[in-house]
């Protein structure tokens, strides 16, 4: 399919990620997300074979996790470029303390430990057509 594309999600945690995807891909791409294969003993590479899954049907497909390095990232961008789709990364810029303060306000449930949201931060690296994406928006809240 001509369309067909891999949008990558990047940006800390409580940036506001999964809010986005749901208002802007819920009904035209797969969402695919780690948070929703932790009981998965190999989550990666379920998260890899989810997204083969749904290029091989002809969906586009958006991955909804941190994706904070270029590690994260590489993957993503060699499978979409496999399968002949476009790959685009979607980049929440949202300040680290407004991160902090919206995972404060977070449900017990859903709020993560800060801490993972610092050594986040510590690893990010902003993404980057250098790296092999076909184009990179960024959102600034
Ligand atoms: N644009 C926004 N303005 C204000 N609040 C927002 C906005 N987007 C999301 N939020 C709120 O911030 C919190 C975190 O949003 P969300 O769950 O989308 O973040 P996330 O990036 O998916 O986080 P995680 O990486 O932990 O999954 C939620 O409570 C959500 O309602
Ligand atoms: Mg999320």
């Amino acid at each position: 399919m001509a369309d067909q594309e891999v949008v990558v999600m990047v940006g800390l945690q409580a940036a506001g990620k999964s809010t986005y995807c749901a208002r802007v891909f819920g009904l035209s791409h797969e969402v695919v997300s780690k948070d929703r294969l932790r009981n998965n003993g190999r989550p990666q590479r379920r998260q890899m074979r989810l997204i083969q899954e749904a290029l091989e049907r002809g969906r586009s497909v958006v991955v909804d996790n941190t994706n904070a390095s270029c590690q994260d990232r590489a993957p993503l961008i060699e499978i979409a470029h496999r399968f002949g789709a476009r790959v685009r990364a979607v980049y929440l810029d949202t300040p680290v303390l407004l991160c902090d303060e919206r995972n404060a306000q977070r449900p017990d449930k859903q709020r993560v430990p800060e801490v993972g949201l610092f050594s986040t931060r510590k690893i990010f690296v902003a993404p980057s057509v250098e790296e092999g994406f076909d184009e990179v928006e960024v959102i600034r809240s």
